[in-house]
C-alpha cells in the first residue's frame, strides 16, 4: 500500500531558537543540508511514498520558502499558508488544513526519515485510529513528546517534554501523524494551540490515539550538534536521497566545476560544491561539506565540518566539528572547533581560536587576536 493521494500539511513556522544564528535570516526548513534545503529532502520523501500534494503551515521568515520552491518540486504540488501571529503546532495544522476532508499526513519540517507511510496509512485504517503518531527510539526522550503504548500501539499516555521521572520508554513522537480531519475540531481557533499537549491528551483519554513505530534512521535537527550529524548522515548515506545516490560508493560528490588545487587532499566522505576553491596543501574531509563558491584557502584544513556557500577560509585554518555560515569571513591562521559556530555573513579576523560552542553573530565582526583559550 502507497499514501498516494493523501495530502500532506507540513509545519514550517518555527523560528529555530536553538540554531541561532544560523537561522537568524534563514528560517530553519532552508537551512541547507549538504547545499540543499533540509525541506528538499522531506519533500523527496513525502513523493516517494506517493504523496502529490503540501501544503506548508509558515510563520517565520514565510516568503524564502515560497521564493525557492514554488509551485512544485519533483512531482510533488506544494502551496503556502502564512498564519498572521503564530498559532503553534496544532493551531498550524488546522490552518494548513483548511479544506482538506479526507485523511491526512501532518509533519513537523525539522526531521529527517525514511518512514514506510503506505504501511503507516494501512496501521491507522486497520485500527480505526482518529490519529497515529510515528514512534522513534531514542537514547533521551526529555527533549521530545514520550509515548506511552499498549500493545496493541494504543497510546496511553503522551508528555511533551517529560521530566526525568516520567520517563518509562525510549519510544517519542518523531514529528510526523496520520490524521482524521475531524481531530482538527478539537482545535480552538483563535490563540496558539499545541497538538502535542493540547490535543493529543485529548485523543488519548477517548482512546483513538495509536502509535507506529518507525524501523530506521531519524534524525531532528534542532541545534548546531544535530545539524552537523545530519551531515555525517547525508554524507555517510545513513538514509535514502537523492543526494546519497549522487554520492555514489565513493562517498565523494565534487562539483564539475569546482577548482581543487593540485595538492590540496580531498577525504571522503566528501562533498564540493559548484564553484567552489580549495587551494594548494589544503585538507578538506573527511566528513567536509564545501557550500557552493566558498573558498578553502592554502594549507586550511577543514574537518567533521561545513562551510556553508559563499563562505571564506583563510590561509592555514582549522575548521574541526564546527559550521561556518553562508558567507562568513575566516582570517588566516584562525581555530574553529568544538562546535563552534560562525554565523551568516561575520567576519573573524586573523589568528582567533573558537571553541567550546561559541557562536558568533550574524553579520557580525571579530577583530583579529581576539579571542583565545589557553
Ligand atoms: N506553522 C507553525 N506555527 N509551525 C510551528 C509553530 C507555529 O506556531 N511552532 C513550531 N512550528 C513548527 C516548527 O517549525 C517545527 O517544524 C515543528 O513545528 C516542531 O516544532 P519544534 O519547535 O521543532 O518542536 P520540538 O522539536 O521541540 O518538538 C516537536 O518535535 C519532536 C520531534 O522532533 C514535538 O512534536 C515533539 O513531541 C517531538 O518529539
Ligand atoms: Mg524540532
Amino acid at each position: 500500500m502507497s499514501a498516494s493521494g493523501l495530502p500532506a500539511v507540513i509545519l514550517v513556522g518555527g523560528e529555530g531558537t536553538r540554531l541561532r544564528p544560523l537561522t537568524a535570516r534563514t528560517p530553519k526548513p532552508m537551512l541547507p543540508l549538504v547545499d540543499r534545503p533540509l525541506l528538499a529532502y522531506t519533500f523527496e520523501h513525502l513523493a516517494r511514498h506517493g504523496v502529490d500534494r503540501a501544503v506548508l503551515s509558515c510563520g517565520y521568515l514565510p516568503t524564502q520558502i515560497e521564493a525557492h520552491f514554488g509551485e512544485r518540486h519533483g512531482r510533488l504540488a506544494l502551496s503556502y499558508r502564512v498564519e498572521p501571529t503564530p498559532l503553534g503546532t496544532g493551531g498550524g495544522i488546522r490552518f494548513g488544513a483548511e479544506g482538506i476532508s479526507s485523511t491526512f499526513v501532518a509533519l513537523n519540517g525539522d526531521v529527517l526519515h525514511g518512514a514506510d507511510l503506505g504501511a503507516m496509512l494501512a496501521f491507522h485504517r486497520e485500527r480505526g485510529a482518529a490519529g497515529t503518531i510515528l514512534l522513534a527510539p531514542v537514547d533521551d526522550p526529555s527533549r521530545y513528546g514520550l509515548v506511552r503504548c499498549a500493545e496493541d500501539g494504543r497510546v496511553r499516555a503522551f508528555v511533551e517534554k517529560p521530566r526525568a521521572e516520567e520517563i518509562d520508554t525510549n519510544l517519542i513522537n518523531a514529528g510526523l501523524y496520520v490524521l482524521e480531519p475531524k481531530v482538527l475540531e478539537l482545535v480552538e481557533p483563535g490563540g496558539p494551540v499545541s497538538i502535542e499537549r493540547d490535543v493529543f491528551p485529548r485523543l488519548v483519554e477517548a482512546g483513538s490515539l495509536y502509535g507506529f513505530r518507525l524501523d530506521g534512521y531519524w534524525r531532528d535537527i534542532g541545534t548546531p550538534e544535530s545539524y552537523l550529524e545530519a551531515h555525517r548522515d547525508a554524507l555517510e548515506r545513513n538514509f535514502a536521497s537523492e543526494l546519497g545516490d549522487s554520492l555514489g560508493s565513493d562517498y565523494t560528490l565534487i562539483a564539475a566545476d569546482a577548482r581543487v588545487a593540485e595538492g590540496a587532499r580531498l577525504v571522503p566522505p566528501v562533498y564540493v560544491g559548484a564553484g567552489a576553491l580549495i587551494e594548494a596543501g589544503a585538507r578538506v574531509g573527511s566528513l567536509a561539506v564545501i557550500g557552493a563558491g566558498a573558498r578553502i584557502g592554502a594549507a586550511a584544513e577543514i574537518d567533521s565540518a561545513v562551510v556553508a556557500a559563499g563562505a571564506r577560509v583563510g590561509a592555514r585554518t582549522k575548521v574541526v566539528g564546527s559550521i561556518v555560515g553562508e558567507q562568513a569571513e575566516v582570517g588566516a591562521g584562525c581555530q574553529i572547533r568544538g562546535l563552534s559556530v560562525v554565523g551568516p555573513g561575520a567576519t573573524v579576523g586573523e589568528r582567533n581560536m573558537l571553541d567550546h560552542g561559541i557562536r558568533i553573530a550574524a553579520g557580525e565582526t571579530i577583530s583579529s587576536d581576539a579571542l583565545t583559550f589557553s
